[in-house]
C-alpha cells in the first residue's frame, strides 16, 4: 500500500531553511520504509516576499496551503522587517484562517539533558494552549495615540464555543496520557468573566471523562509549580496569552528552545495542521550552520502523529531521546545533527 504525505513547507526566514531542510531529511528517512511518499510544495513566504512585493500572505497562498495533508514550517520573521507585520499578517493569519485551536506544546526532560533546575524530578507534560482566541485576535484598538491621553484596549476573546472546543481536546489527550491528569490554568480569581467561563466549562467536560484528574492552578502560582515541581504535571489547559508564556518557561526548563517542538493543530481536520519549532529566525546565528534543528525534527514527530502513523512519529522521538543522551557537548552542525537524527529514525530495531 502506498500513501502520500502532501506537505507544504514554509522554510522561512533566518535559520527556518536550514533547520526545515533537515527536518525534512528525517521525515523522509521516518517514513521510507512504510510504503509512504513525501511531496513537498514550497512556499516563498516571510521576509524575502514581503521586500519583494509588499505580500505576506495572500488568498491565493491560502487555498494553495488549503490543498495539503499538512504545513512544515521554519520561522518567519527577520530585523528589516517591522516587528508585528509578519506575526500578524503571516503566522497569526495563517493560525486563525486554518482553525488551529489546538496549539500543542509537548515538554519533556529528556534523559542527559542539561535543566537549570536543580531537582526537576521525572518531567513530562504537554501544554495544550488555545490558539484562535484570548487577547490575540486583534479585538482592540487606540486612540490619542502618541498624547498624554492615549487610550489602548486589547480585548480578551472567549467564546463557550472556542473554549469548549479546546478544552475537550485537552480531556481527549488526558485521558490518553498514562496519568490522566489535566491541569486548568487560568487566573479565574481576577479575570472573573473569562476565568469562569473556563472554569465552568472543565467542570461540565469533566464528567463525560471520569478517569480524567482534574485540578486548577493560577497562571502566577503555575509558573512557581514549574520551577519547583514541574512532575506534578501532565496535561495543562490555558488560553492564548497564559499558554504562550508558560511554554516559553516550559521549553526553558526542559533543555531550552533548540529542542521545544510545536503543533498548531485543527483537530476537526478542516484545513491542515501546522507543525513548527518554538523558536524564531535566530538571525544573529543564521548562516553560520549552527542552528540545532532538533526542534524541528520534534516537530515532525508531532506531525506524524497527527496524520495517523504513530509508530513512525515513535522512532523520530525515540531517535531523539537517543541522540540527546549521546551528545557529549562536541559541536556539530545543523546537518551533522540531521544526519545523526536521520540515521537513527532509519535504522529498524
Ligand atoms: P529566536 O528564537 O529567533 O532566538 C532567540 C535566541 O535563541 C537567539 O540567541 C538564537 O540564536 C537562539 N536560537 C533560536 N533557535 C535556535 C536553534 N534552533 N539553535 C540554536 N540557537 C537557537 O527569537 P528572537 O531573537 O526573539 O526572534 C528572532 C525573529 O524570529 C524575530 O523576527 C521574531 O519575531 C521571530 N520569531 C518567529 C517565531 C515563529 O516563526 N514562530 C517565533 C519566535 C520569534
Ligand atoms: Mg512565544
Amino acid at each position: 500500500m502506498t500513501r502520500t504525505i502532501d506537505l507544504a513547507v514554509i522554510a522561512g526566514d533566518g535559520i527556518g531553511p536550514e533547520v526545515v531542510a533537515e527536518g525534512l531529511k528525517v521525515l523522509e528517512a521516518a517514513v521510507s520504509d512504510s510504503g509512504v511518499s513525501v511531496s513537498t510544495t514550497e512556499l516563498d513566504l516571510g521576509a524575502k516576499r514581503w521586500h519583494a512585493t509588499g505580500e505576506t500572505l495572500t488568498d491565493a497562498d491560502l487555498e494553495t496551503i488549503r490543498g495539503h495533508d499538512a504545513i512544515l514550517l521554519g520561522a518567519i520573521g527577520d530585523p528589516t522587517v517591522p516587528s508585528g507585520v509578519l506575526e500578524r499578517g503571516l503566522l497569526l493569519k495563517l493560525r486563525f484562517a486554518l482553525e488551529h485551536y489546538v496549539n500543542l506544546r509537548p515538554s519533556t526532560l529528556f534523559p542527559g539533558v542539561r535543566t537549570p533546575l536543580a531537582d526537576p524530578g521525572e518531567v513530562d507534560f504537554v501544554v495544550v494552549r488555545e490558539g484562535t482566541e484570548g487577547p490575540y485576535v486583534g479585538n482592540g484598538g487606540a486612540i490619542r495615540v502618541g498624547t498624554p491621553h492615549e487610550v489602548a484596549n486589547e480585548v480578551s476573546v472567549n467564546t463557550a464555543y472556542g473554549v469548549e472546543r479546546v478544552v475537550r481536546d485537552a480531556f481527549a489527550r488526558a485521558q490518553a496520557r498514562p496519568r490522566r491528569k489535566l491541569t486548568l490554568v487560568h487566573k479565574h480569581n481576577v479575570l472573573v468573566h473569562a476565568g469562569h467561563l473556563w472554569r465552568r466549562t472543565v467542570e461540565t467536560v469533566a464528567t463525560e471523562y471520569p478517569e480524567v484528574s482534574v485540578d486548577y492552578a493560577h497562571v502566577d502560582a503555575a509558573t512557581i509549580y514549574l520551577v519547583t515541581d514541574p512532575g506534578r504535571f501532565d496535561v495543562i489547559v490555558t488560553d492564548n496569552l497564559f499558554g504562550d508564556i508558560l511554554t516559553d518557561l516550559a521549553a526553558a526548563i526542559t533543555g531550552g528552545i533548540g529542542l521545544a517542538a510545536s503543533g498548531n493543530i485543527n483537530p476537526d481536520r478542516s484545513a491542515p495542521s501546522m507543525f513548527e519549532p518554538v523558536h524564531g529566525s535566530a538571525p544573529d546565528i543564521a548562516g553560520t550552520g549552527t542552528a540545532d534543528p532538533t526542534a524541528t525534527v520534534l516537530s515532525v514527530g508531532l506531525l506524524l502523529e497527527h496524520l495517523g502513523l504513530s509508530e513512525e512519529s515513535a522512532r523520530v522521538a525515540r531517535a531523539v531521546s537517543e541522540d540527546l543522551a549521546a551528545r557529549d557537548g562536541s559541536p556539530r552542525t545543523t546537518t551533522q545533527v540531521g544526519d545523526a537524527l536521520a540515521a537513527r529514525v532509519g535504522a529498524r530495531v
